[in-house]
């Protein structure tokens, strides 16, 4: 997987490259992350990449020929066929994890990092092919998202993960969607559900003990506890996900049963 990130600051990306995930998938040859600074794609001899907004307001919009010149460059040097051109921006379709898993079967993505006064809006219209936004509030520039859109889909990638870590256990991972050739695909996902509690030594840390069960050494006892408790703690703190969710009728009668108790869920 290539990631060429198109942006006015590539040294923001330089302790990402030389920490964690990224680094080791960087390092096994899983992925290749390639800067390139858009300010080599300007025209003229004060390099820039921006101008005042048409009809007046503040800060600066960036101008789409160096943009267009950056992605036509690269696509000019790919031997890759059609990869997506990803606009960061906080008008894109939110970046979720299936999101994530469709990229991470792709051979190749264009990151162009936007800024918050804006990207001439001809580049959304005529470049990008997707434009995508890691939340509903407002960077100052797309480099964090990128960082955010990169880490997400590295980590999905073929042998990026140990057995042990297997993307397959995360939190909102689809049931059928990881990328094929992933880790430990024996073991159950859990469909898009969050993750289960998960509780280290000591048993007992000031009176609070770890739940018997994960002592107890009987595994099909902890694969039925850790299930449950996936399915009623994404009731209690995001419902709407499980509105998306194929639930089996044990699912329902396990959800039944704890909204009796004090399994409300914590937002209206
Ligand atoms: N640029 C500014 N804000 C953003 C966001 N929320 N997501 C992606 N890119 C952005």
């Amino acid at each position: 997987m290539i990631f060429d990130v198109i942006t006015i600051f590539p040294g923001f990306f330089s302790s990402i490259l030389e920490h964690g995930l990224l680094k080791r998938a960087l390092a096994a040859g899983h992925a290749q992350i390639c800067l390139h600074d858009l300010r080599d794609y300007a025209d003229d001899r004060h390099r820039t990449v921006d101008d005042r907004p048409f009809g007046g307001g503040p800060g600066m919009v960036f101008k789409p020929e160096p943009l267009f010149r950056a992605v036509e460059a690269l696509k000019t040097a790919s031997v890759e066929g059609s990869f997506p051109i990803v606009l960061l921006s906080p008008q894109g379709r939110l970046l979720k994890q299936a999101v994530a898993e469709g990229f991470a079967r792709q051979a190749r993505i264009i990151l162009i990092c936007g800024r918050y006064e804006g990207v001439d809006e001809r580049v959304a219209e005529n470049l990008a092919t997707d434009e995508l936004s890691i939340g509903d509030y407002v960077l100052s520039g797309g480099e964090l998202a990128a960082a955010v859109v990169m880490e997400a889909v590295t980590r999905l990638l073929p042998g990026v993960l140990g057995n042990e870590e297997s993307p397959e256990q995360d939190s909102f991972t689809s049931s059928s969607t990881t990328p094929e050739g992933s880790t430990a695909l024996g073991r159950q996902g859990r469909h898009g559900l969050l993750d289960f509690p998960q509780y280290t030594r000591p048993t007992d840390f000031r009176g609070w003990r770890v739940p018997e069960v994960l002592l107890s050494g009987n595994h099909k006892a902890i694969r039925q506890w850790r299930h449950r408790q996936a399915l009623v703690r994404t009731w209690r703190k995001r419902p709407e996900v499980l509105l998306d969710l194929p639930l089996s009728s044990d699912d329902r009668q396990v959800l039944q049963e704890s909204q009796g108790s004090t399994c409300q869920p914590l937002k209206a």
